[in-house]
């Protein structure tokens, strides 16, 4: 399973990319508008950064303005794709893109009836959003489960990306289900490195040492 980064905020990407462990960012309106950045400034920058795919996403409602949208966000950089929502018009959009060889994810897949589609329309990625399931009650890891399973039955190519992810436990569960692509956010990639027994084992090691290298 690869590794993506959920965020917009470049001093992130850069430290985790310095971690020799991103495979690829994942950006939304919410993202950007928290950094307070004008979009096509903040991808530039971003794909100076990573050179691994780049989600970026398209606003319009239309089926034409979501391709307009996605040729100007394509023309950023060439790893950049194009988030489309899981609506008729966005299938219509994928499907045009696709075509024209323009990648995309298209984001908020919420059942594997949706993912099915997405993948008919000949999208790249579906992004399934797990926590935001977990939110209402329902278990957001299922359908990545579901959604995993038909692809590997049908030898569909679109990818899996695991999204909406809240805490480490979600990126294990993803990794089970086969996702291809766990998108993390900064705070939950920082709490992966961690355990308390890898602290306290490098305290151990490091008083030990003390006492012998003078020897
Ligand atoms: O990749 C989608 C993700 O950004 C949504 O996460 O936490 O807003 O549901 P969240």
């Amino acid at each position: 399973m690869k590794l993506f980064l959920d965020t917009a905020n470049v001093d992130h990407i850069r430290e985790i990319n310095g971690w020799g462990i991103l495979a690829g960012v994942t950006t939304n309106p919410s993202l950007v508008s928290r950094e307070g950045r004008c979009m096509r400034d903040c991808l530039t920058e971003i794909a100076g950064i990573v050179s691994g795919p780049i989600s970026a996403e398209a606003l319009s409602m239309d089926t034409e303005g979501m391709v307009r949208e996605a040729h100007e966000l394509a023309s950023i950089a060439e790893n950049i794709n194009i988030k489309i929502p899981m609506t008729s018009q966005g299938l219509a959009a994928v499907s045009i893109l696709a075509k024209e060889g323009i990648k995309t994810n298209v984001t908020l897949v919420f059942s594997a009836n949706q993912a099915l589609l997405a993948a008919a329309a000949g999208a790249t990625f579906a992004s399934p959003f797990v926590g935001r399931m977990d939110d209402i009650g329902n278990r957001g890891m299922t359908v990545v489960e579901e959604i995993v399973d038909i692809y590997d039955l049908y030898d569909i190519p679109t990818q899996v990306i695991a999204a909406s992810l809240r805490h480490p436990m979600h990126v294990t569960e993803a990794a089970l289900a086969g996702a291809h692509i766990a998108t993390i956010p900064y705070d939950v990639m920082v709490k992966m490195v961690h355990h308390t027994l890898t602290d306290i084992g490098i305290k151990r090691f490091l008083e030990d040492y003390e006492k012998i290298k003078d020897l």
